[in-house]
């Protein structure tokens, strides 16, 4: 396996210039294809080979994001979108799947699976890059980049930055890439949601039983949903009370400051972790988010072989 391979299952052997250069990048590509868009609507890139996005576990935005990405930077995407309809109904495995795939020759790999699924062997065993598109609760490296991407984009630094997390913390691959990049780009992290949605181990984070203190401390806050299907038994708390101490919105959050920024990795639980009223507030760029995770992906892409 060639060393200089630039896979990205995880975000902790990246460094602070490396991810300037992505951020800055990704910009570049975002004004360029704004100016195209205005002027004669053309923007494509010759075509470089095919990219397998392997999906085992459901997506929209990320799936469609990484997808226009690739069309973007000259790759034809080949998708495989849930196991329905595939031999892994037979029986074959998602490892056995890669490989096969792997067989037809695409030049990079972006897989979203289980926590049963070692990401690192499958990377380890082949040569072309692998792309981490959400791997079950260890981490979603490119929502981290692109959440803190549109942070920069306002800010232009993360450095002494708070970003308080709330809901369904204990769950979320989202906060475990954040623990890996909030080092790396010197901001702080802080959690706000009830006991059963914390993890028990809290790395230097900051935690607020009540999500107004929380909110007075953050210059971003990321709503998270409550990932009912990751959890092990019956609802251990009731999703009105839930609402009630820890959904944000219109009123609660003006506890956030005039310059802060309301987010959400999506898809949204409307009614539980967020009101949709909160989409009205102009610190809300949940929708910024998903337009400039394609740029950061496709950044990305575009990288992969320099
Ligand atoms: C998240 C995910 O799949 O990890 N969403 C996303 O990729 N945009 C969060 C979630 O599922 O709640």
């Amino acid at each position: 396996m060639p060393s200089s391979k630039s896979s990205l299952i995880k975000l902790d052997r990246l460094t602070t210039p490396k991810i300037e250069k992505l951020f800055s990048d990704s910009m570049t590509l975002k004004q360029n294809f704004n100016k195209h868009q205005l002027s004669s609507g053309v923007y494509h890139s010759g075509y470089k080979g095919t990219a397998a996005l392997l999906f085992f576990e459901p997506s929209t935005r990320t799936r469609f994001s990484f997808e226009a990405a690739c069309s973007r930077a000259g790759y034809h995407p080949l998708i495989l979108d849930g196991g329905v309809g595939t031999s892994l109904e037979k029986g074959e495995t998602i490892e056995d799947t890669i490989y096969n795939i792997r067989a037809m020759r695409p030049m990079f790999f972006i897989v979203r699976c289980n926590d049963l699924v070692n990401l690192n062997e499958i990377d380890a065993s082949i040569s072309e890059p692998v792309l981490n598109a959400g791997w079950g609760r260890q981490g979603h490296p490119t929502q981290a980049l692109l959440d803190t991407l549109t942070m920069f984009e306002k800010w232009n630094t993360l450095k002494g930055k708070n970003i308080l997390f709330v809901g369904d913390i204990k769950h979320s691959r989202v906060v475990s890439s954040h623990l890996e990049l909030a080092p790396i780009l010197g901001y702080k992290i802080g959690f706000s949601a009830p006991p059963e949605l914390l993890p028990s181990v809290k790395p230097q984070c900051e935690v607020f039983t009540k999500l107004d203190d929380g909110l007075n401390w953050a210059d971003a806050v990321i709503a998270l949903r409550v990932q009912k299907e990751r959890h092990d038994s019956e609802n251990i708390f009731l999703l009105e009370d839930y609402r009630e101490a820890y959904g944000l919105n219109l009123k609660r959050i003006q506890a956030l400051k005039q310059d802060g920024l309301i987010m959400h990795p999506g898809p949204i639980n409307y009614g539980i972790e967020l009101e949709s009223e909160i989409l009205s507030d102009p610190r809300s760029c949940i929708l910024k988010q998903v337009e400039n995770g394609v740029f950061l992906r496709e950044a990305i892409i575009r990288g992969l072989f320099n």
